[in-house]
């Protein structure tokens, strides 16, 4: 593992050609063909909601070609644990905020894998959690779920059955009153962070326990480990920190689901089931890999040639263990939930550790370059 604290910029070598033979923009000059870049988007190219960082900006546009130092764009997305809006909308938002046309395969969010799972659920009811108001229910419409219901319609149907908070006038315009006491859930599915813990506990596991997915049903046995439930419990996300405007970092889905897991547990002595998606799991990084490669194709690129990915990352545990797992290299910054200020090590080893996206970026063309790739 390299630790990079000074800027090699590549700035000096594509402007001024001090290192002649490695400057990106001479004709002669050798192009790092192979060259790919996955990019981590909390903690790596914003901090919050609204804070890009001003790194970010000019990377992504001189990898993008929109800043005319490179003599061709080089091939780069972004994997996020965040989610909680439909694909489309997210990724028109980003383009705006990072000032880059990012197209339909230079995003994966932390639900965009779960699309082709939960299609078995189309036609069946299923509890969406998570996000602002009902934007999950719009990103489970978008994946084509046509019964797509969220802990605020259920509230609405039955106040006592989670009445530590009141819906607000706004919810209230946008729940969905049905008789739940007729409607069997298959599923509940958290697209992202949930804004009430709680309520969304209390309301996971009345499903987990209940009779056929019917709220206000208990099953038989449903604290007995041979007795299995009917409905699925899915998660988009493991992040247990993440790095928001903060400086230190915030609790993610992964804190809730262990909340979760604690609370099933003392009250059903069972260990919680269910499955988990998002970095730094399998089924995500294959799902990028492809997205990429369909990306290589719609620029004209061969999509099946090789490539030397580098995964940029502020989060061992998510970016760096997924990256290396595999079989990427990894860019661990500083600029998100790691920090070795007091020689702290990662959890899970990065090729590289760099302040921050620009100085990754330009280490990662540097060894492009040195490896003549
Ligand atoms: O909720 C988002 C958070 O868990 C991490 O997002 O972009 O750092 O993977 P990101
Ligand atoms: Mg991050």
């Amino acid at each position: 593992m390299v630790t990079l604290r000074s800027a090699w910029s590549v700035r000096r070598v594509v402007s001024t050609g001090v290192a002649q033979k490695r400057t990106l923009h001479a004709k002669t000059s050798p192009f790092p063909e192979k060259l790919a870049f996955a990019f981590d988007i909390d903690g790596v190219l914003k901090q919050g909601h609204h804070n890009v960082l001003p790194q970010a900006k000019r990377v992504l546009r001189l990898l993008s070609g929109a800043d005319g130092r490179l003599p061709k764009p080089i091939p780069f997305l972004l994997i996020t644990n965040g989610g909680g809006v439909p694909d489309e909308e997210r990724r028109k938002a980003l383009s705006e905020e990072l000032g880059v046309e990012l197209t339909e395969n230079q995003l994966v969010q932390s639900h965009t894998p779960i699309k082709d799972y939960v299609d078995k659920y189309r036609e069946n009811p299923v509890l969406i959690v998570g996000g602002k108001g009902e934007s999950c229910r719009r990103v489970a419409e978008s994946y084509g779920l046509k019964h797509a219901f969220i802990p605020q319609d259920i509230v609405a149907w039955k106040p006592s059955i989670w009445d530590r908070t009141e819906l607000t006038e706004a919810e209230r315009s946008f729940v969905r009153t049905e008789d739940f006491s007729n409607i069997p859930f298959s599923a509940a599915l958290i697209l992202h962070d949930t804004h009430d813990w709680g309520r969304d506990i209390t309301l996971i596991l009345d499903l987990l326990s209940s009779d056929k997915g019917i709220f206000g049903t208990r099953r038989e046995g449903h604290n007995r480990a041979d007795v299995k439930g009917d409905v699925e419990l899915v998660f988009s996300n493991a992040d247990v920190e993440w790095r928001s405007d903060w400086p230190i970092p915030r609790l993610g889905q992964g804190a809730f689901r262990l909340s979760l897991e604690s609370v099933y547990k003392e009250t059903t002595g069972l260990d919680l089931p269910y499955k988990q998606f998002g970095k730094p799991f399998k089924a995500t990084y294959d799902f990028s890999e492809l997205m990429l490669r369909r990306y290589l194709s719609s620029v004209g690129r061969d999509p099946k040639g090789p490539l030397n990915v580098y995964m940029v990352g502020d989060n061992p545990l998510s970016d760096i263990d997924g990256a290396n797992r595999h079989g990427w290299s990894s860019i661990l910054v500083r600029t998100g939930v790691f920090h070795d200020t007091h020689g702290e090590k990662p959890s899970h080893t990065p090729t590289i550790i760099c302040d921050d996206v620009e100085k990754g970026v330009e280490w990662a063309i540097e060894q492009e370059l040195r490896r003549g790739s």
